[in-house]
């Protein structure tokens, strides 16, 4: 579950923060990408060179860059940190840094990020017996689980003052452990498997030449990162674009054309529980392709072109277990074309795209849509980024089961 997740590790000043180093390397063994933050105090307990070697990244503790070696500071941004990370993981959290969580004090990194973070935050206390137990701690932990926050309750055992009782950090063991469950249940297409189709495809006159379209394969992509975020296997299948992707759950197959777009679709298609038709794929290509490059001194008066396979018409035609959803750009008559291209491709649903605002669409970062049902009922969204849109079609279709 901790494949491919973005892990921000925050470390405040207690002993146990000697324990760290492991925590990331089991993360790390997971396929987790981590990066370290620090308060100050905590640099006493464990070295930043440490952490940094462990995690691969650099360690910040400071608001300005420690090593940057320019004449003027840079910025530790925490805002981009926070908004990086897909889950917050503080540990050791010590009474301190918990009560400053809980009152919005804001007096180091570690705390900025987590007044900035957007992502689940998890907290792994860790103090003495006493400070622990101590009505105040035990109400700013609580404050903390009001506001969503996940607390790895401190363990029984010796403690560093000599002392015995609750007080010990969870086990890094058992914190990745409770990560993972954590995720595993908050991951609703956990074991299913999303095809999707993304990107233009490049239809050729000759060696050189193609007919394509300006689509840039963000909302295909977006879509394919979310379906791996909510836990499932992807497989991407999409034309030629500049948009890639690192994460291990998303099997990239790269297709020029319409026909091999269709063959490796349906090299899948199977097999899959949700496949989803964002590729702009073209309607036409050249009837015959010529084999060497046509000379400007030969001419070319007109190109003959044929209509390429429609790839999700016979997705629906083959349609046994797989919820299915395709992709509309109207220009008239939007909804009602929509959801007859719904029903005449035998979809669950479809997706249409609005031409209607200047920022959506093609190309750019955002995109409006309706999402229909196969028997009509619609939802519209605002304006949004690829990424949120993304987020609202997988709303969608778990909804729909
Ligand atoms: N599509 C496809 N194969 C094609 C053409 C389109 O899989 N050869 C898919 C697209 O990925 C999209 C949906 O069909 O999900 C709708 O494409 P669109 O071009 O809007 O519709 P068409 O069916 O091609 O009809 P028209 O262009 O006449 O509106």
């Amino acid at each position: 579950m901790l494949s491919g997740k973005k892990v921000l590790l925050g470390v405040s000043g207690g002993i146990a923060a000697y324990k760290t180093p492991l925590i990331v390397r089991l993360l790390i063994k997971q396929g987790a990408e981590v990066r370290v933050v620090m308060t100050p105090s905590a640099l006493d307990f464990v070295t930043p060179l440490t952490l940094a070697t462990l995690s691969q990244n650099p360690v910040h503790s400071t608001f300005t860059a420690e090593t940057s070696g320019e004449d003027h500071p840079r910025w530790n941004n925490h805002v981009e940190l926070a908004l990086w990370a897909d889950l917050f993981l503080i540990a050791p959290a010590t009474s301190n840094t918990i009560s400053a969580m809980a009152h919005a004090r804001c007096n180091n990194l570690l705390l900025a990020c987590y007044l900035s973070a957007q992502c689940p935050v998890f907290v792994a206390p860790a103090m003495d017996l006493d400070m622990y137990a101590h009505p105040a701690n035990q109400s700013n932990m609580a404050k903390l689980a009001e506001f969503g926050n996940v607390i790895f309750p401190a363990q029984d055992g010796f403690l560093a003052s000599g002392l015995e009782g609750k007080g010990r950090m969870m086990e890094p063991q058992d914190i990745v452990e409770r990560l993972e469950s954590h995720l595993a249940k908050n991951a609703p297409l956990r074991g299913k498997t999303v095809l999707i189709t993304a990107g233009p495809t490049y239809e050729a006159i000759d060696p050189v030449r193609f007919i394509g379209n300006h689509s840039s394969g963000k909302m295909g992509y977006a879509l394919a990162e979310e379906a791996a975020a909510l836990g499932a296997n992807v497989i991407l299948v999409s034309g030629p674009t500049a948009q890639t992707t690192e994460t291990n759950t998303i099997k990239l197959v790269e297709v020029i054309s319409a026909a091999e777009m269709y063959t490796a679709v349906f090299e899948h298609y199977h097999k899959v529980d949700i496949a989803i038709a964002a590729a702009a794929v073209a309607d036409f290509k050249p009837q015959d392709k010529a084999n060497q490059k046509i000379k400007k001194n030969v001419g070319l008066s007109n190109i003959s072109l044929v209509e390429t396979q429609d790839i999700l018409a016979e997705m629906g035609h083959q349609k046994k277990h797989q919820f299915l959803l395709g992709f509309a750009l109207e220009t008239e008559n939007e909804i009602e074309n929509a959801t007859a291209k719904c029903q005449k491709k035998n979809l669950d649903a479809i997706v249409l795209n609005s031409l209607n605002d200047k920022e959506a669409g093609f190309g750019g970062d955002k995109n409006k849509i309706t999402f229909i049902e196969k028997e009509g009922t619609k939802h519209a969204f605002e304006l949004k980024s690829k990424t949120a849109v993304a987020r609202d079609i997988f709303q969608q279709i778990i909804q729909l089961g």
